[in-house]
C-alpha cells in the first residue's frame, strides 16, 4: 500500500495513513495512553479496541455517537470490547476506507451511500433523489427488514462487509462563493464538488452546475484555491468543515435526504463470542438512537451559526429546481429490482402519511 504526505484539515492535523495503520494492531490495552492524541477520537480502556474510520471532524455527531457506541460496548462486554474513533479523514477517504475494512485493516467505518453504491449496485435505489421524504421516513425504511435486512448482508460473501446500519445526512443542498441563487441558470459555469457516484455528477448537472467530484477532505483547500466555487451538503458538514468561510451563499436545494452507513468488518465481529455480539449489535441500536437525538440538535446550532457568521441563506422557489430533481431519479431506476425496491420505500413513506392523517 502506498503512503502520501501528512496534510492538514479544517478539523486539525493529520498523520500520514501508513503511521495510523501500523499503529492499529498494537493498539489493544496500550491504547489508552494515546488518548489525547490530536487526530483521535475517544478510546475506551479495553482488552479489544475497534478501530473506526470518520471523515468528520470531532464536533460532528457521528463522532460522538460513535465514542458514545465504544464506551457503552466496552461497559456492555465488560471491558472485553470498546472502540476508538479516528475523526478527519485520517486513515484515509472513503473511498480507500471501505477497502481497508473489507481487508480487516480497519474494524469499522462510516461510508457515504454513494461510496457503498460503487460496491454494489443493489443500495442505488436508497440513494436516488426522492427516495426519503424526510429523515423520519429514512430511519422507518433502516428499521424495516423487509427492505434493507438482505440488502445489509449482501457485501458479507464478496467483501466481508457488514452494514450495521445508518446515520441520516439530512437535506443536503447546494453551497456557493457568488449568489444568490435562484434557479439553475444560476449555477451555470461554476465548479460544484459533488460525491464520486454518478448519481451525484447527474443530479449537479441537472441542478445546472458542472460536477466536480472530489474527497470530501480535500473540499476546502480546493475551494481556498478557486478550483471549487461551491460544492452541495448539509449544514452540519458546512459548519463543521468550515466551508462557510470560502463559499458563503447557502441555497436551500433539498435535493435529497442523504445517508451514511456505519459499516464493520465480519470477521472482526465473529471473533466476538455470541454474548458480546449480541452486546455489540446491541450498543450499536442505541448509538444509532443517540445519533438522531444529536443530529437534530447539531442541525439547529449550525443553522444559528450560519446566520451568526453572515452565510446568505436563500430559499428559492421549489419549482426552480424540483422538476430536474425529481427526473434524474427517475432515470436512474434501470431494473425491475430497483423499481421493486424503490416502491417498498415509497409505501413505507404512504403508510406513515396514513398513520399520521
Ligand atoms: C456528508 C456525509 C459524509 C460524506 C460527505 C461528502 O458529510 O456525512 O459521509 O462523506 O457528506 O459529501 O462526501
Amino acid at each position: 500500500m502506498g503512503t502520501r504526505p501528512s496534510r492538514r484539515s479544517p478539523g486539525g492535523h493529520r498523520a500520514s495513513r501508513r503511521d495510523l495503520l501500523l499503529g492499529l494492531p498494537a493498539l489493544g490495552l496500550g491504547a489508552f495512553a494515546l488518548g489525547g492524541c490530536a487526530q483521535a477520537g475517544a478510546t475506551t480502556d479495553v482488552e479489544n479496541v475497534l478501530s473506526i474510520s470518520l471523515n468528520q471532524t470531532e464536533s460532528h455527531p457521528s463522532f460522538s455517537a460513535l465514542s458514545f457506541f465504544g464506551e457503552q460496548l466496552a461497559e456492555a462486554t465488560e471491558g472485553r470490547w470498546g472502540a476508538r474513533v479516528y475523526a478527519n479523514e485520517s486513515l484515509g477517504a472513503q473511498q480507500e476506507v471501505v477497502q481497508l475494512v473489507s481487508d480487516g485493516a480497519v474494524d469499522m467505518a462510516v461510508i457515504s451511500s454513494t461510496q457503498v453504491e460503487n460496491l454494489s449496485m443493489d443500495f442505488r435505489p436508497l440513494n436516488l433523489p426522492g427516495a426519503f421524504e424526510s429523515i423520519d421516513h429514512q430511519l422507518a425504511v433502516l428499521s424495516d427488514e423487509s427492505i434493507v435486512g438482505e440488502l445489509f448482508a449482501s457485501l458479507e460473501p464478496t467483501h466481508r462487509l457488514r452494514v450495521l446500519g445508518g446515520f441520516t445526512q439530512g437535506s443536503r443542498h447546494v453551497y456557493t462563493d457568488r449568489g444568490p441563487i435562484e434557479g439553475p441558470e444560476d449555477l451555470a459555469g461554476l465548479k460544484i464538488r459533488v460525491q464520486e457516484s454518478d448519481v451525484f455528477m447527474a443530479l449537479m448537472r441537472a441542478l445546472g452546475g458542472s460536477p466536480t467530484p472530489m474527497a470530501y477532505g480535500e473540499v476546502y483547500t480546493a475551494l481556498q484555491a478557486g478550483v471549487l466555487n461551491g460544492a452541495e451538503n448539509n449544514e452540519v458538514s458546512y459548519v463543521t468543515q468550515r466551508h462557510y468561510e470560502i463559499a458563503p451563499y447557502f441555497t436551500l436545494t433539498n435535493h435529497l435526504v442523504g445517508l451514511d452507513y456505519v459499516m464493520a468488518n465480519v470477521d472482526r465481529i465473529e471473533e466476538m463470542d455470541e454474548a458480546d455480539q449480541q452486546a455489540y449489535a446491541d450498543t450499536f441500536a442505541a448509538a444509532q438512537e443517540e445519533f438522531v437525538r444529536l443530529w437534530i440538535a447539531e442541525t439547529d446550532a449550525s443553522t444559528q451559526q450560519m446566520l451568526d457568521a453572515g452565510v446568505e441563506i436563500n430559499e428559492p422557489d421549489p419549482e426552480a429546481f424540483g422538476p430536474a430533481i425529481e427526473e434524474v431519479g427517475r432515470t436512474f431506476l434501470e431494473s425491475a429490482e430497483d423499481e421493486g425496491m424503490y416502491r417498498a420505500v415509497q409505501a413505507v413513506a404512504e403508510s406513515m402519511g396514513e398513520e399520521n392523517a
